[in-house]
Formats: C-alpha cells, sequence, structure tokens
C-alpha cells in the first residue's frame, strides 16, 4: 500500500526521489519522506499530507547526494503524523530504512529493545528495523540486513542507507514488493515499476527473502541464507507516456477513455476466428489437465472479484464447468476440500494483492492448480500460478480501477470461450462469441460518445446522498461494481444489488431522492428488469436505465436512459459498466472529490 523507491547514480538524488514518489503517490499517501547521504552525511525528512507537501518543504533547499531512498506511507501502525512518516532511523541517526508491509512481532521486539535502553522515536512497526539494523551493524549493511531477516516476523520490502557505508543501498523483501531497476546511470530500486518507468524498462525482480545491494555502478543479490543470485534484467513493456495525463484532467478519466485499446489489447493475436478458438500461449502449460477440469474457483478482491462473479456466469453459460467465486480474504481461512483437478484462477491487476496472494498459497497446498490473470506482468501471483493470462493493458494509475476491469472480463471470456470449445461449443457459437468480442471496442467507443448526456446526468442527480444499482445475471455484479466506483471516487453511499432481491429490503428506502441505476439490457431477463424498474416508479423513485440502443419501451418507464450498443448477453457487462464509470467520474468531479486519489484508499493493498 506503501510506496518505495530508492536511486543510488550519478545524478542529484533529490528530483529523482520526488518525481519517484508521486507516480506511487497512488498506491497510498497519508505521508512521505526521503532520506539522501551526501557521501559524509544523511539528511531526512518528512512531512505529512501528500508528496506536494513535502516538496514543498523541500523547495529551497540545496540537498546534495545522489544516494537516497523515499517512501509514501499509507498508516498501518500509528497515526499519519510526521513521527510515524518514514524514513526511520536508529538511535544514532547511522541507519534509515523505509518499509512496507507488517513487522508481526514488532511488539515483543521493541520491549526487548527498550529494555535494553533503545528510546523509540514513533509508534511504527518499521521503528525497530533501525534499530536492529544498526545494532547488527558490523561494517557490512548487507549483513546487518540479512541478520534482522533473521529476527522479524512478518512482512517487509525495505530499503536501507547506513551513514558508514556511503555508496550503497541494500533491500531486501519478504512478502512486499521490490524491484530493481537497471539504468544507464545508475540503479533504482521501487516496489512498483511506475517509480521508475521514466529513467529505465530493464527491471529485476527481487524475490521473497532476497536482498540486494545496489552501488551506482553494479548490484548484486543474495538469499537470506548469504547464497549469491545471478538474475538478468527483464524488459518492461510500460512506457514513460503511460505515467502521463496526457490533456485528460484525471487519470481515471484517462484510463476509461482508453478501454478501445486496452479491451484490443487484451485480445491483440489471440484471436482466430475462422476457427472460433481463441489462442492462450501463457495457459499452455497446464492445458493438458485445463482442458478436462470440470471445477473451478475463482479468488480476488474489490473489482477484480467483481469480474470474477460476471465470470462465473460466462463459463456456465460458454462451458461445463462448475464456477465458484469466492472473495480471496474469506477464501484463504476456509477449509478447502477440492474436486480431483480443481484450478483456482486468482484475479489481480496489480498481482500484489495479499489476500489473493495467501488465497493462491493456501489453494496450492491443497492441491489446486493455479491460474492467474495479472495486469503486471513479473508481479507475485503471476510467478505463484502455475499459469496464466496477461491482461497487457498497461499501469493503471487512477485508484478506482476502470480499464483493467473490462480487460479482466475479456480474459475471462476468452479463457471461456476456449474452454467451452474443447467441451460443448460448435464452431458457428464459437465465430460468433468471437465476432462479437472483436466489435466490441468500437462499442466501447460508441459508450464513451455519450460522456456529455452521462455528465449531464451526473448533475442532476451528484447531490442524491444515497444510490441503489441493480442488476441481474451477467449484470449483477455490474450493479455491485457500479456502486463501488461510485462510492470510491465520489463517498456517495451506494448499494449494488440483485434486482431479484430489491423486494427484500432495498425497496424500503425508494424516495424521490434516491436514484436507481438499472443495468437492463436486452437479455433473457429484460422483462424482469423491466417490472423492477416499474417497482422502482411505483414508488416515484428516479431510475437511470442503461438499456441496449433503440429500446423504446424503457424510455417509456425510466427518466433518463444511456444507451448500449447491442450485444451477445454475457459480453454486455463490458459494455454496460462503462456508463457506470463515467457517472462515478462525473459525480465525483462536480463535488471536487480527489478523484485519482480517494481518501483512505490505495491501489495496491498488499497488506492483510
Ligand atoms: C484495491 C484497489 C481496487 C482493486 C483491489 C484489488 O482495493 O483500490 O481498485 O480492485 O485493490 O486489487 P488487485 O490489484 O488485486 O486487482
Amino acid at each position: 500500500m506503501c510506496g518505495i523507491v530508492c536511486y543510488v547514480g550519478s545524478k542529484p538524488a533529490k528530483p529523482i526521489l520526488l518525481e519517484g514518489l508521486k507516480q506511487l503517490e497512488y498506491r497510498g499517501y497519508d505521508s512521505s519522506g526521503l532520506a539522501i547521504h551526501d557521501g559524509t552525511h544523511i539528511e531526512c525528512h518528512r512531512e505529512v499530507g501528500k508528496i506536494a507537501e513535502l516538496e514543498r518543504k523541500l523547495n529551497n533547499m540545496d540537498i546534495k547526494g545522489s544516494i537516497g531512498i523515499a517512501h509514501t506511507r499509507w498508516a498501518t501502525h500509528g497515526e499519519p503524523t510526521e513521527e510515524n512518516a518514514h524514513p526511520h532511523r536508529d538511535q544514532d541517526g547511522n541507519v534509515f530504512v523505509i518499509h512496507n508491509g507488517i513487522i508481526e512481532n514488532y511488539h515483543s521486539l521493541k520491549k526487548r529493545l527498550e529494555k535494553e535502553g533503545i528510546t523509540f522515536r514513533s509508534e511504527t512497526d518499521t521503528e525497530v528495523l533501525a534499530h536492529l539494523i544498526g545494532l547488527n551493524f558490523d561494517g557490512s549493511l548487507s549483513e546487518a540486513v540479512r541478520k534482522t531477516m533473521s529476527q522479524v516476523i512478518g512482512t517487509f520490502g525495505i530499503a536501507v542507507i547506513h551513514r558508514q557505508s556511503p555508496g550503497e543501498i541494500v533491500v531486501a523483501r519478504r512478502g512486499s514488493p521490490l524491484i530493481i531497476g537497471v539504468s544507464e546511470d545508475g540503479h533504482f530500486a521501487a516496489s512498483d515499476v511506475a517509480a521508475m518507468v521514466r529513467y529505465t524498462n530493464k527491471v529485476v525482480h527481487l524475490q521473497d527473502n532476497e536482498l540486494a545491494t545496489l552501488t551506482v555502478k553494479d548490484f548484486s543479490m543474495s538469499t537470506a541464507q548469504a547464497k549469491p543470485i545471478e538474475r538478468s534484467a527483464e524488459t518492461v513493456e510500460w512506457r514513460a507516456e503511460d505515467a502521463d495525463l496526457n490533456g485528460f484532467p484525471h487519470f481515471m478519466l484517462k484510463e476509461i477513455y482508453e478501454q478501445p485499446e486496452t479491451i484490443k489489447n487484451a485480445m491483440r493475436g489471440r484471436l482466430e476466428t475462422g476457427e472460433g478458438v481463441p489462442k492462450l500461449g501463457g495457459i499452455m502449460p497446464v492445458w493438458d489437465k485445463l482442458k478436462d477440469s470440470r471445477h473451478m474457483v475463482i479468488v480476488a478482491c474489490g473489482t477484480s472479484y467483481y469480474a470474477g462473479c460476471v465470470g462465473r456466469y460466462v463459463f456456465e453459460k460458454l462451458t461445463e464447468i462448475d464456477v465458484e467465486v469466492e472473495l480471496a480474504s474469506e477464501f484463504r481461512y476456509r477449509k478447502l476440500n477440492f474436486a480431483p483437478n480443481t484450478f483456482v484462477i486468482a484475479i489481480s491487476q496489480s498481482g500484489e494483492t495479499a489476500d489473493t496472494l495467501a488465497a493462491i498459497r493456501e489453494a496450492k497446498r491443497k492441491g489446486a492448480g493455479l491460474l492467474g490473470i495479472v495486469n503486471v506482468v513479473g508481479s507475485s501471483i503471476s510467478r505463484d500460478t502455475d499459469a496464466g493470462v496477461y491482461n497487457h493493458a498497461g499501469p493503471e494509475i487512477g485508484v478506482a480501477s476502470t480499464k483493467i476491469f473490462t480487460s479482466q472480463l475479456t480474459v475471462l471470456n476468452l479463457l471461456a470461450i476456449l474452454l467451452g470449445r474443447h467441451q460443448k461449443l460448435s464452431l458457428t457459437e464459437g465465430v460468433e462469441a468471437i465476432r462479437a468480442l472483436e466489435a466490441l471496442p468500437d462499442q466501447v467507443a460508441n459508450v464513451l460518445s455519450q460522456a456529455n448526456h452521462i455528465q449531464a446526468i451526473a448533475e442532476k442527480y451528484y447531490k442524491c446522498d444515497n444510490w441503489l444499482y441493480l442488476g441481474r445475471k451477467y449484470n449483477y455484479p455490474i450493479a455491485m461494481e457500479g456502486a463501488l466506483k461510485l462510492k470510491e471516487v465520489s463517498y456517495i453511499h451506494a448499494e449494488g444489488y440483485p434486482a431479484g432481491e430489491m423486494k427484500h429490503g432495498p425497496i424500503a428506502l425508494i424516495n424521490p431522492d434516491m436514484p436507481t441505476v438499472a443495468i437492463a439490457p436486452r437479455d433473457e431477463i429484460y422483462e424482469k428488469m423491466l417490472s423492477n424498474i416499474q417497482e422502482v416508479k411505483s414508488r416515484r423513485g428516479p431510475v437511470i436505465a442503461i438499456a441496449t440502443q433503440g429500446d423504446e419501451r424503457i424510455r417509456e418507464v425510466a427518466d433518463d436512459v444511456i444507451e448500449i450498443p447491442q450485444t451477445l448477453s454475457f459480453l454486455n457487462p463490458i459494455l454496460a459498466v462503462v456508463p457506470c464509470q463515467l457517472l462515478s467520474y462525473y459525480c465525483a468531479s462536480f463535488l471536487n472529490r480527489d478523484i485519482d486519489k480517494p481518501r483512505n484508499l490505495a491501489k495496491s493493498v498488499t497488506v492483510e
């Protein structure tokens, strides 16, 4: 959730670290700080609030040095105060540490250190790391970090500098992502590629229980047991301009508008229209088992979970596989009992969500095969699964997920069509499905062309404090996702409900101040949705309908209609979610919310 960026090179560290922090700000952002080594001294500054606050503080300061570590924090232990912000130092001010993750035995370590005469300055778990590294230092920073790794329980991605080791940064990881960046004039380390993509696209992934020492010229890696590691750098697809707004006021809007392209990218090179069979090279390692599997469990969190919920209906329609979907945070604590040849599919944008990672590790222990649908190449989930499919959607910066959701749905459809073609779909059905997928990018562009109309609807209703989203079957998860999106970015209370359940509770809330977004494309349960809309109208509740182009009947009942093009019923979610995203965006915009960095939320939740 917090972000780490470090640099050791030939250029001044301050601007590079600040720039990196800004790129990471979406991960977590209640305070930030940096420490820079000038060869003799280490200068450390921290500030509460956005990175802009830290930048303001450092504006007129001439901070020399080209080695530094920087951190943006999302509080877990202790309030977001300057004392609790990272970097943390040891008693003598020699060691400076930044940390993502949670040290679970910090309480007992802290008590022990206090007995030994150490005074703590903060309420954080991280500070124990600084003191331990300080006490363990005996001339070699990497050895001090290695020893400390053996003393702590929990998760960490850390970066450390020491006053007496002027030329180096030591980084280590257990459970929190850390990536090394290799460039012409030095080395980077960061929790996320976004922090260094302006300077390099050559990266090396540190794995759990590994550490690395970075210097201007070189880097070396070893295991916690001091076994040297050789790993060559990979080239990441992300481009520096991915991290720019390109004229859009917010990343969320930019990413909503990128969807025709990102849906195309999810399908690029993967469609064999004539055969009606998608090609997914990433799942070939497990294909023999997968094609005969009849049981799957999809695990995910947040928006990725709702993609999984749509996926269940799609698999049900196109394959002979029984699919369960479960929130990873619940699944990981269940008593698991898999049928033979069960596959667990983890869906995750970041590939680093702690609960999803823990869920697949548990599933592996119990004998399930593992697949990943992941956007970030080389991320933990992509490595810990047996096989998978990448989204290839480029970085998603806005905290509220948009383009990745539609990309996840596209990939789930590809997977279901591929498996379905081996199980029950005819050639004609396969070809029809692929043709419909191919039409989606233009159809999404068509929905986007109604942005002004959707903005006007948002203007009409953004002052309403409570919203209801209704959908059935494929679009029930879209109702959930629509409500989540509105909550996340506008802070308006919204509930997503299966329309059939409305009579069992939410109908009591309906009144003229509570808009209902009814997702009602022309599909097999359209008539049922129409009845639910009538029920809302009879109680004088305003209805915003998301309906298929040319649907005149719905215009007679709904107050406002947003049209989506005609497609196959199981593909409707990909089109229907786009108006929901825009509605949330515009409501948040009318309410002057901090759209890309909503309060209390983080893009990547790497703690439980
Ligand atoms: C956080 C983000 C959501 C995201 C969820 C799961 O809550 O704010 O946008 O859907 O994590 O993240 P993942 O990276 O696993 O898809």
